[in-house]
């Protein structure tokens, strides 16, 4: 009889966001009359830019006739949209990124969770803690995570690189050396950020030991601060050593539309082998494409009216940030992020864990969080808020909080 991946036997369940829903579901329950605000949310709430929807539109017309019909995209996508990723991404940031190194996908998800397709199973994984789950779990289910344990709440084949106050949020270098060094900045969930002489530090020792980076910025959109580096490729050395991925869902609203790219330079090469050979050869033989009239409203991000008006739905997104911030901050909280990113990292007032501040917020406040213990064991003592809501709605959950 076939016998099944015992390796996704091993993976956790997916508790957190299913508790928080369970939580949520029997306040709302005992509770019918609260009016509970949402600031746990991962995901875009305003609707996509003009520009964009004239672009879809525009491309479904085109699939109506023999002559502009498109059938399947090109394996890393339509050259239209990475020359307009190389030049608006990279080369107008000094990347020298070109376009045929770019892969365009359905999103970061997928990237982040099929690229270590193309390492050995005996790589040894590095994961900043707290972190964006799906780097752990996709390596979970190849076999490289190794046991889970319980007590410490971390599996003992993963290299932990813990992202507390007292380091400022950035993981220190390691002393095990990592082969394949998970990044992602700004930072899901704790909305820091990373300047560009800490991120050269990082290229320098995965050059020096042979590792790669997998440098996530997803969030790059969301950073408002000088000195902080948009693409790992702005450091001396990152071709060489770094696969970048990137995504337009919070950047354009793409959630439910999907698009987002991968970047592997022809220059990073290890074991005599180019990476870029082997993502290119994984692409063809396991993908067909983002659609084509979604890649066409990728391609209206960057015109200057898409430009002006996906930076009208971040500006509304980052005041939301602000007024959280500012609004705890002065009622006597804790917290950081926010500045350069859509999340919010509050600390628990002292001996409250994770779960019970959660607790608390939903009873006393009707307001929902996402427990930073969710991320991994050095989220403990953290709640993440996001800035995805409702403007109004933020407004009166900081004011609940504040009074609670
Ligand atoms: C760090 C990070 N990477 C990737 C993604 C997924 O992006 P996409 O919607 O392009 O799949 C998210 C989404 O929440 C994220 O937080």
């Amino acid at each position: 009889m076939i016998e099944v991946n015992q390796n996704y036997l091993k993976l956790r369940g997916s508790y957190l966001f299913s508790e928080i829903a369970k939580r949520v579901r029997e306040y709302s329950t005992m509770n019918p009359e609260k009016k509970i605000i949402r600031l746990g949310i991962g995901d875009v709430t305003r609707p996509l830019p003009p520009a964009v929807i004239e672009a879809l539109h525009k491309a479904v017309d085109e699939q109506a006739s023999a002559e502009t019909f498109m059938g399947y995209a090109p394996d890393l996508g339509y050259e239209f949209l990475r020359n307009t990723i190389a030049e608006n991404d990279y080369r107008a940031r000094g990347c020298d990124i070109s376009p045929d190194e770019i892969f365009v996908s359905d999103g970061a998800k997928s990237d982040c969770g099929n690229i270590q397709e193309i390492f050995s199973e005996q790589a040894r994984v590095a994961v900043c803690d707290p972190v964006y789950p799906v780097y752990v779990d996709t390596n979970v289910m190849s076999g490289r995570a190794g046991s889970f344990d319980e007590a410490k709440g971390i599996w003992d084949r993963i290299i932990y690189m813990p992202c507390t106050e007292k380091n400022g949020f950035a993981p220190e270098l390691p002393t095990e050396v990592p082969d394949l060094i998970y990044l992602c900045f700004p930072n899901n969930p704790t909305g820091s950020a990373i300047t560009k002489e800490a991120l050269q530090e990082w290229v320098d020792y995965a050059n020096k030991n042979g590792s790669v980076i997998l440098y996530d910025s997803a969030y790059e959109a969301y950073i408002t601060e000088e000195g902080i580096p948009h693409s790992i490729y702005e450091c001396e050395g990152a071709r060489e050593c770094a696969i970048e991925l990137r995504s337009f869902s919070k950047k354009a609203g793409f959630t439910g539309l999907r698009l987002g790219y991968t970047v592997i330079p022809r220059s990073l090469v290890r074991g005599g082998v180019m990476l870029h050979s082997l993502w290119a050869r994984r692409h063809g033989t396991k993908y067909n494409g983002a659609p084509y009239i979604v890649q066409k409203a990728g391609e209206a991000v960057y015109t200057p009216e898409g430009d002006i008006q996906i930076r009208e739905n971040i500006d509304y997104y980052m005041r939301n940030a602000k007024v959280i911030t500012d609004g705890l901050m002065s009622a006597g909280h804790s917290v950081s992020g926010g500045i350069n990113a859509p999340y919010i990292w509050l600390k628990t007032p002292a001996g409250t864990d994770s779960w019970k501040f959660f607790d608390t917020l939903l009873h006393e406040a009707n307001v929902v969080g996402t427990p930073g213990v969710g991320f991994g064991p050095s989220g403990e003592g953290y709640l993440r808020l996001t800035a995805f809501g409702d403007y109004d709605a933020t407004i009166e959950a900081v004011r609940r909080i504040a009074e609670m």
